[in-house]
């Protein structure tokens, strides 16, 4: 009992030391604010915000042993450990940094679906996207309208599973059926690794990846995806091709007022977006396409037939829910509540200034340069705050992924992109220790030996 006793106390004195740590580090960061960083305070930040991650870290190290083990010896060296040396996983843009903001939001973003919904696969049998429920598009465009991102009027909404599902769809759709030859598909460089795998994985006769649309010069019809603002590398984008044979398809997944000024209402013909990057549940897989052109629409909602007989409606009720939440919180906003936007754009912000100063610090990498626009949304002026961080490595080192890895960073090479092995992209959607973690280790990167 007394040794019970002992470990017990031994324990709960160490989580509340490191939990009064946490919350006193807390406080000096969050009081600062994301505008209140100079260039004297940001360096003391990175520590800061380091120190954060290190100790939250070891909290969540302490519960994960405290799950594991029922022995009175774990010790405090297991915690430092994990803590300390782990490998900070940012190869994927996992959006977990909005897990925060949903968990403030608590019970008002639930919903309760009882057993009887979703028996049959129809949820709008009188629409040409008969497997769209009218509650998720009815949140989409108000959301749409709210932003002022993107035209809804005049277009088609197609849900799919994800985007990735609605640019396969795409592809199918755009195709010609009865060409002798696949047709070309191209994306500018640097640009989204999974383009070229969706478009090859099945080595189609319809379709088939072309490359760097800065060097296509073939004849005859040809897709092209523009990506902006443009994972991996931030950059506003417009088609490069410019030939009259070619279709477009805009993918705008990151064009909300978190990652980049919002100039005008985009107005293309086709455009995508997914909950994945405007709300962070890519675990609901929910895209929607904005389509001009009845018969585009119709061959895609044959697509998604033929695929997956439709898409989730359960998921789609909870992403018209989220949305939902979105919404009102730039509509009616409340005095304790921040609104969606503004947690997004306040978290890119401190990351983005922390980053930069990390870098600026360290010499050995360069980031691209996004020029301030107006945001017609939010009213500030600001330069696209990407995802994700596009990373240059200079002088000797030639594989920038390799560098990283050293360091116990996993980081995606630049060669998936199109580009060359002295860039990385590195996700900045992650959890708040991870980001901590990766910009106090990527600061204190040195090179002994060119690699
Ligand atoms: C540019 C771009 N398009 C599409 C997607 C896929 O999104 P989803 O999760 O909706 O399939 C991503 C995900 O990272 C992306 O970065």
């Amino acid at each position: 009992m007394g040794k019970f006793l002992n470990s017990f106390s031994t324990r709960h004195l160490l989580v509340t030391s490191l939990a009064l740590n946490v919350s006193l580090l807390l406080m000096v960061f969050f009081k600062t604010g994301a505008d209140g960083l100079d260039g004297v305070s940001l360096l003391k930040q990175v520590v800061t915000l380091a120190a954060i991650g290190g100790l939250l870290s070891e909290l969540h190290a302490f519960h994960r042993t405290q799950k594991t083990t029922t022995s009175a010896s774990s010790s405090t060296v297991t915690i430092a450990n994990l803590g300390k040396d782990r490998v900070i996983d940012l190869d994927h843009g996992d959006p977990t940094m909005y897990e925060r903001y949903w968990q403030q939001v608590g019970d008002k973003s639930s919903i309760l679906i009882p057993g009887w919904r979703s028996v049959s696969y129809l949820s709008d049998p009188g629409n040409v996207c008969w497997f769209l429920e009218p509650e998720f598009a009815k949140q989409v465009t108000r959301l749409h309208k709210i932003v002022r991102n993107a035209e809804t009027e005049g277009r088609h909404i197609v849900v799919g599973t994800g985007s990735t599902q609605l640019v396969q769809a795409l592809l199918y759709a755009l195709s010609p059926q009865d060409a002798k030859e696949p047709i070309n598909v191209v994306s500018a460089a640097p640009y989204y690794s999974c383009y070229p795998d969706i478009t090859d994985c099945l080595k189609s006769g319809l379709y088939k990846w072309a490359g760097d649309a800065r060097s296509f010069n073939k004849d005859g019809p040809y897709i092209e995806i523009v990506n902006t603002p443009n994972n991996p590398d931030g950059t506003s984008g417009q088609a490069v091709v410019n030939r009259s044979r070619g279709t477009l398809i805009y993918d705008l997944a990151y064009y909300w007022p978190q990652y980049t000024p919002i100039a005008s209402p985009a107005d293309h013909d086709i455009m995508l977006f997914t909950v994945s990057k405007c709300t962070g549940h890519a675990g609901m897989r929910i895209g929607w396409a904005l389509v001009k052109d009845l018969e585009i629409a119709k061959k895609m909602i044959k697509y998604i037939e033929i695929t997956t007989i439709g898409v989730s409606k359960d998921s789609q009720l909870r992403a018209a829910k989220v949305l939902t939440v979105v919404s009102d919180s730039v509509e009616h906003p409340k005095k304790k509540e921040e609104s969606f936007f503004d947690f997004g754009y306040s978290k890119m912000s401190e990351r983005w200034k922390l980053l930069k100063a990390a870098v600026e610090q360290s010499g050995l990498f360069t980031l691209p340069e996004l020029s301030p626009e107006f945001c017609k949304f939010s009213g500030k002026l600001f330069g696209t705050q990407p995802a994700f961080a596009w990373l240059k490595c200079n002088g000797p080192v030639e594989d920038c992924e390799a560098l990283l890895r050293e360091n116990k960073i996993l980081a995606r090479s630049g060669k998936h992109f199109g580009a060359s092995r002295q860039f990385v992209r590195i996700s900045m959607l992650d959890r708040e220790e991870n980001i901590g973690l990766f910009i106090e280790r990527l600061s204190k990167i040195r090179i002994e030996k060119p690699m």
